[in-house]
């Protein structure tokens, strides 16, 4: 087991860069299958979630060759064959190879496929969205087999804007015959990175971003390239950690754009900040105003930032609110901030009640999830002692060099093998 230890109080100064964006990249591997020649994907995470997805490509026969943050994946002599569950359950984005293969080869078999367990999270949407181009689903416990003969241009009303279903969809539709409308389509920025990927390779899809999208289907995809956006939940824990504890830290390459609905709550809280093209500043504030928010697809506030946001507004001096509306398991952290000192009340399912300030004490507490331990990590950092995270191999499928990152700028933070 992985253990992230901190002591805590560390002012953080100096600058962190952003790494390539894990959900972008994490479609932009299996997306790559697509194309019948090689495909270059460039600022790609060093994350143990890219390290699963190259294993499926290498297990279906892909040539991959990784060099610093460049991938280049040559996918002209795979074989289409099942994808074994121990590699499926690593991670939620081992679905994305179930519409790639599916999308060129009419015919894949895979299992359901994991990830953070912070909700049901099925997959039904993804489903409708295969029928929805001709294929048949054949669910036999955890395993599908999903075929076609031909796959067709279909329309797909998706019932929630589903970032996953709405990539399956697309992923599948790019060499169907004809047109696919997907309705209610997610618009995270994520799925435009992957619109662009897929018509550098000769894809005909327009509308990713809004919510419809339209593909019209194509025979052949060829050479690609293109570059993983910065990510946007890596660059909020970051600009988070500078609230608490910043000195004008700057936290570099990023869309702030793509991070507006944090950028806004954290100028409402009154959090000093000074926001450029591609970079800001941030620095702790004394006094900051308690807030209300309620967690929603793009561009709404993400609820991969719910957890880390936790954090910062048990140091709010008042009541917040936090309205949890995508996942309805996703409050796990509670226990473990409430054992340092936070005062948390837990309300019903989705919501959760903060009164701050509350001085947070270093403890031995657990990563249950990815932006669990996100949000850990940041209470480490301000607690006062030292705190130990257990189970941090959650920590770093999503965020690339963290200790690194924040050694760099003062923290104290060290891994240890146990
Ligand atoms: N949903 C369904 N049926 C479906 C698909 C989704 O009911 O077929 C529900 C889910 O249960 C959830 C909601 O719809 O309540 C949204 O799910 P969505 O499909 O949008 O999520 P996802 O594609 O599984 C991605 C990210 C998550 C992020 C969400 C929301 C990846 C690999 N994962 O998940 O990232 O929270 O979108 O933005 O891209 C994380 O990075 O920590 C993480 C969990």
């Amino acid at each position: 087991m992985k253990q992230i230890e901190i002591d805590g109080g560390h002012i953080l100064e100096g600058t962190i860069n952003i790494s390539g964006a894990k959900n972008s990249a994490v479609a932009l591997v299996p997306a790559a299958l697509l194309s019948d020649d090689v495909v270059v994907i460039n600022n790609i995470p060093n994350i143990s979630d890219i390290d699963a997805l190259n294993e499926i490509l290498t297990y279906l026969g892909a040539e991959v060759l990784r060099e610093n943050d460049t991938i280049k994946i040559n996918s002209k002599n795979i074989i289409n064959k099942e994808i074994p569950e121990s590699i499926s359950k690593k991670l939620r984005a081992s679905y994305y190879f179930m519409s790639s293969l599916l999308g060129k080869y009419k015919h894949v078999e895979m299992f359901f496929p994991g990830g953070c367990s912070i909700g049901a999270r099925p997959i039904d949407q993804t489903l409708k969205g295969f029928e929805a181009l001709g294929a048949t689903v054949i669910e036999e416990g955890n395993k599908f087999t999903v075929f076609a003969d031909k796959l067709v241009g279909g329309h797909v009303y998706l019932d929630m804007p589903s970032v996953g279903a709405t990539i399956n969809t697309m992923l599948a539709a790019v060499k169907a015959e004809g047109e696919t409308i997907i309705e209610n389509a997610a618009k995270e920025p994520e799925i435009v990175n992957v619109a662009i990927f897929l018509n550098n390779m000769g894809a005909k899809i327009r509308g990713a971003g809004t919510s419809e999208i339209r593909i019209t289907g194509v025979n052949k995809l060829g050479r690609g390239f293109v570059e993983v956006i910065p990510d946007r939940i890596e660059a909020g824990t970051y600009i988070i950690a500078g609230a608490l504890m910043g000195n004008n830290l700057k936290i570099n390459n990023i869309i702030p754009d793509h991070i507006d609905s944090l950028i806004l709550k954290l100028k409402e809280m009154g959090v000093k900040m000074n926001v450029h093209e591609n970079h800001l500043f941030i620095s702790k504030t004394e006094n900051i105003k308690p807030v209300i928010v309620k967690t929603i697809g793009y561009p709404g506030f993400p609820t991969d930032l719910q957890q880390p946001l936790t954090t910062l507004l048990t140091q709010c001096s008042g009541t917040s609110y936090l309205e949890e509306t995508i996942y309805e398991n996703r409050f796990q952290n509670i226990a473990y901030l409430r054992n340092m000192g936070a005062s948390i009340e837990q309300l019903d399912k989705r919501h959760i009640k903060i009164n701050g300030p509350t001085n947070l004490t270093g403890m031995t507490v657990e990563a249950t999830d990815l932006r669990a331990g996100a949000c850990l990590v940041l209470a480490g950092l301000v607690a006062n002692g030292k705190t130990i995270i257990n189970k941090s191999e959650h920590v770093l499928r999503g965020y690339e060099n963290i200790v690194e990152k924040l050694n760099d700028v003062g923290a104290k933070i060290k891994i240890n093998e146990i």
